[in-house]
């Protein structure tokens, strides 16, 4: 059969060798228990996209915990079952992970009943996933090893660049598959298909069910994964910002919002954007920020929305073009912050801002309390303002060394010195 060997030989081409290597271990596996094991999902779409995936999920049908419990007899490294499930984990000897599941689900309905009893194959797995491209599966076993298993035709919708769902209830099913299709359409710039993006649609508004923890992980995936403002801007089309309660009209502002903030953050080397920041830009424009406070889980994006407040409450920082004086402004306000206002606005003084922000980065603190008391300076809320002052001087390049600060301490505090 041409396409079992071809398919043979691209996982010899594609895959790194470690993994091939756990794979024939599988297949031993397989051939030893009896129990057919597949390789599925992710790995295998990427297997014909020439995208490196190290994922290995695998699908017996069978028993899985047999089946863990026999790769780790012969192969070692350890296991972690769920029975209740019946799938788990092997960690191979290398380290390495991989799933296992099973697609045999039985039903008794009485313990003896036979005919009750129900076999859920390979197919009807795939058939529960998401989309046709994550829907193929590659056998591992014996003289099948390398045949592709593809009931959704997931081969056709790799080669016409679609996101496909396999059944009208797929975003009923699991509303975060939403945001998963458009990380797909990003990732591969490919398009879901018409009756898909129709289906996005009418089941949108199932995405308010989705707990914070589940729509916090989807967006900081989906907005890892391209660019912010396209994604922000598919986001719209499809009506999802509507149900987090966003005004449509936003929709320009908050698209421009993104493309500055990109091109901001390009020329600004040594920070990476968090997924956040761009999550919020929709609120920002939509005047709801304080309701996007409810999805800000860690210190760093609590933050980030505070400071957009204190930035947009006193607006005397955006006139101010000496460097050193922006920092009484601006010295406890995140860079995040600042960049998201200047990217949202036209500020004059830009370029002074950008200047402040990168010296600030790499401030040395010339001197410190312990300092000034060695000065003979009496310890009071006055140090505070000294050291403001002190790297005030800094951030304009008055002073570089201790040496300097310390003169600069005599003349504008007047200490003795030494
Ligand atoms: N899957 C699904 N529905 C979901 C999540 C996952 O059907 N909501 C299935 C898909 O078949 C997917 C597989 O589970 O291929 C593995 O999921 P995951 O690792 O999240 O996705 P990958 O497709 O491997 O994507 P990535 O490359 O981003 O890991």
């Amino acid at each position: 059969n041409p396409a079992t060997e071809n398919l043979r030989a691209a996982m010899k081409k594609e895959l790194p060798e470690e993994i091939l290597s756990i794979l024939k271990d599988i297949s031993q596996a397989a051939a030893d228990t009896g129990i057919p094991a597949f390789l599925v999902g992710g790995i295998v779409r990427d297997l014909f996209l020439n995208h490196p995936n190290d994922d290995i999920d695998i699908v017996v049908e069978g028993n899985g915990i047999l089946f863990l419990e026999h790769l780790y007899q012969q192969f070692g490294g350890d296991i972690k079952t769920h029975e209740q499930f019946a799938t788990g984990t092997w960690r191979h000897p290398s380290g390495q992970m991989i799933d296992v599941t099973s697609a045999r689900l039985e039903y008794y309905s009485h313990p003896a009943s036979l005919p009750d009893v129900e076999k859920s194959t390979l197919k009807e797995d795939l058939y529960r996933r998401d989309f046709t491209i994550n829907s193929m599966a590659l056998s591992l076993n014996n003289q099948y090893f390398g045949r592709l298993v593809d009931p959704f035709n997931g081969q056709n919708d790799l080669r016409r660049k679609r996101i496909k769902v396999l059944h009208n209830l797929s975003f009923i099913d699991d509303p975060t598959r939403i945001l998963r299709a458009v990380r797909f359409e990003m990732r591969f710039n490919f398009q879901m298909d018409r009756q898909t993006e129709t289906l996005v649609l009418h089941s949108i508004g199932r995405i308010k069910d989705l707990s914070r923890d589940r729509l916090n992980g989807q967006m900081k995936r989906l907005l890892n994964e391209g660019s912010p403002s396209k994604i922000i801007l598919r986001l719209f089309e499809l009506n999802f910002w509507k149900q987090l309660g966003i005004n449509e009209h936003s929709q320009k502002k908050s698209v421009t919002h993104s493309e500055k903030l990109e091109d901001v953050y390009r020329q600004y080397e040594g920070l990476q954007a968090g997924w956040f920041i761009y999550f919020i830009i929709p609120f920002y424009h939509s005047d709801v920020l304080y309701t996007a406070k409810q999805y800000a889980v860690t210190k760093k994006s609590k933050k980030l929305i505070q400071d957009i407040y204190t930035l947009s409450d006193n607006t005397e920082w955006k006139s101010i073009s000496n460097v050193g004086m922006m920092h009484s402004y601006l010295k406890d306000i995140s860079e995040e912050a600042v960049l998201f206002i200047i990217s949202s606005e036209n500020v004059h003084n830009e370029k002074a801002i950008m200047t402040y922000l990168k010296r600030r980065k790499n401030m040395p603190s010339l001197l410190t309390g312990e300092d000034l008391i060695k000065q003979g300076l009496t310890p009071s809320p006055e140090f505070k303002k000294i050291i403001m002052n002190l790297d005030a001087a800094v951030l304009n390049e008055e002073i570089q060394t201790k040496d300097d600060a310390l003169k600069w301490l005599k003349n504008n505090h007047g200490t003795d010195g030494l």
